[in-house]
């Protein structure tokens, strides 16, 4: 069975074909990074519009890199939340007529969901059950990860997500859009401990998260004299000691309360090399592991979202046909599948 994926939450078009039987037959993503900058973060109604240039073109790439036809496409996934509205709707529509055009199921698709089950793409995927440390510019969450499709929230950020406190740090330090590789990048460069931030929540005995507070410490202390190149660098490096301490700390946190020792990595952050350091660090000590997905599939693709629409169908769970009718959903909270 080939299930098309279509993903248009925010700022990427993503399209990919997955084949049951085969794997993933082919994949491409057009970023808008390059449109958005000019305005410093992501303008939602010229997203909506490029996403509209680029589907037609991305599925004919992808359908000649598969070697297959549109007769061949037997259902289409496709990401329906949560995200812009309009840029959600552009990937809803095109993907509900083309489904309809060619007499196969639509089915509409949980974007983190896409994330979560994303390293199950990889050779060397983890067994279930699992615990999942979602980390994309818009969430922070860990899940307890009992099948596809059984998600159980253990903790969430409490204000700004982990992908946004770099993205907004970054534009602090002057370092414009997207902010999360930048800010990465320099804080490699750079000595952490010379400036002391705070690691927020480490000892708050739950699962909850808060990283609004540390770009208040960057700003506090770019505000006490002006930043040389090496202050910079010396900032960000401390600033992802920080953010990367907590998520890893939580993360063993959550697998040893739940007695589990896989731990899936998933979301546009989990792109981070010292995270993903940290995170093999902490788990290798109490005797357990962690998946990532491949590094293309760490931020939005279209190859999760076809792979996930394939889980479903394959679980006999996919959502009924929408034959036509559907509905995009901004806000969609990951423990209310229906
Ligand atoms: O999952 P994703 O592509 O989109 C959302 O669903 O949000 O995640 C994008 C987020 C952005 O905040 C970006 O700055 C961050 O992931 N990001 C990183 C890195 N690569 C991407 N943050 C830190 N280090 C990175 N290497
Ligand atoms: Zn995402």
């Amino acid at each position: 069975m080939k299930v098309l994926g279509i993903e248009s939450s925010c700022d990427e078009t993503g399209v990919a074909l997955y084949d049951t039987e085969r794997g993933l037959l082919g994949h491409a993503v057009h970023t808008q990074v390059a449109m958005h900058e000019a305005y410093g973060g992501v303008v939602p109604e010229l997203a909506s519009r490029d996403h509209i240039r680029r589907l037609i073109p991305l599925l004919e790439r992808v359908l000649d890199e598969a070697r297959c036809t549109r007769r061949d496409i037997d259902a289409i996934a496709y990401t329906a939340g949560p995200g812009l509205a309009g840029a959600l709707l552009v990937g809803a529509s095109f993907a509900e007529s083309l489904a309809m055009a060619l007499g196969v199921p639509a089915l509409p698709v949980h974007h983190l969901e896409g994330h979560l089950l994303s390293p199950l793409l990889a050779d060397d995927a983890p067994a279930f059950p699992f615990i999942a440390l979602l980390v994309s510019g818009g969430h922070t969450q860990l899940m307890r990860v009992t099948r596809v499709g059984a998600y159980q929230l253990l903790g969430e950020s409490l204000d700004d997500a982990a992908g946004e406190a770099f993205d907004k740090t970054a534009k602090l330090l002057g370092l414009g859009y997207p902010g999360g590789p930048a800010l990465a990048a320099l804080a490699d460069s750079g000595t952490p401990g010379r400036y002391k931030l705070p690691r927020p929540m480490l000892n708050s005995g739950d699962l909850s998260f808060s990283f609004s507070g540390l770009k208040t410490a960057v700003l506090t202390a770019s505000r006490v004299r002006e930043l040389s190149a090496t202050d910079k660098a010396d900032l960000a490096a401390e600033f992802q000691e920080a953010v990367t301490e907590v998520l890893a700390a939580k993360a063993v946190a959550a697998c040893r309360q739940h007695r589990l020792s896989a731990l899936v990595v998933a979301g546009g952050v989990g792109a981070n090399r010292r995270l993903r350091q940290r995170m093999d660090e902490a788990m290798a000590k109490i005797g357990g592991r962690v998946f990532y997905p491949e590094l293309d599939l760490c931020t939005d693709n279209g190859a999760m979202i076809a792979f996930c629409g394939a889980q479903r169908l394959l679980q006999g769970d996919a959502p009924a046909s929408t034959q036509g009718a559907f509905v995009v959903r901004p806000r969609w909270p990951l423990d209310q599948l229906s």
